[in-house]
C-alpha cells in the first residue's frame, strides 16, 4: 500500500483570531473549526493532515524547515500579513521545495494596494483569494489530487 499523503496547513499571524476579527473581511468561522473540517476531509481521502498557526515569523520559518525534514508532500499556507513582507518565509519554502497553494480568506486584490504584493505567489502552484474559509477546503481538494507529474 502506498504511504498516505502528508499535507500541512500553515496559518500566519492573527489568523488565530478568525471568527472574531474584522468579520466583514474574514467571516465568522473560527480557525479550530476550519482545521477540524480539513482533518476530516483529509482522513476521508486516506491522507494525513497537520495544522500549524503562529504569530511569529521565526516559528513559521522553523515549521516550514521541519516540513522539509518530515517529507511533507504538500503545503497549504496563508501567510497572512507576512504575505506582503516575509522574504524569510519565501526562502524557507523555496529551500524545502514542497509544492504549495497560497490561500487568503479575503480578496486581497480588492483591498489596500500593499496587500496586492505577495512574496509567495510566483513560487506557489496556485492562489485562492476571497473565497472565505471555503478556500482552505478547495485548496485541500486540489492538494489531495495533486501529483508532481500532473
Ligand atoms: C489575509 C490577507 C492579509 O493581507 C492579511 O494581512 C491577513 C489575512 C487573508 O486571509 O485574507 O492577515 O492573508
Amino acid at each position: 500500500m502506498a504511504t498516505p499523503k502528508h499535507i500541512l496547513v500553515i496559518n500566519g499571524p492573527n489568523l488565530n483570531l478568525l471568527g472574531s476579527r474584522e468579520r466583514q473581511h474574514y467571516g465568522s468561522d473560527t480557525l479550530p473549526a476550519i482545521e477540524s473540517r480539513l482533518v476530516a476531509q483529509a482522513k476521508q481521502a486516506g491522507a494525513r493532515l497537520a495544522a500549524f498557526q503562529s504569530n511569529s515569523e521565526a516559528e513559521l520559518v522553523e515549521r516550514i524547515q521541519q516540513a522539509g525534514r518530515e517529507k511533507v508532500d504538500f503545503i497549504i499556507i496563508n501567510p497572512a500579513a507576512y504575505t506582503h513582507t516575509s522574504v524569510a518565509m519565501r526562502d524557507a519554502l523555496a529551500a524545502v521545495g514542497i509544492p504549495f497553494v497560497e490561500v487568503h480568506v479575503s480578496n486581497v486584490f480588492a483591498r489596500e494596494p500593499f496587500r496586492h504584493q505577495s512574496y509567495f505567489s510566483d513560487l506557489a502552484v496556485g492562489i485562492i483569494s476571497g473565497l472565505g474559509a471555503k478556500g482552505y477546503e478547495l485548496a485541500l481538494a486540489f492538494a489531495l489530487q495533486y501529483s508532481k507529474r500532473s
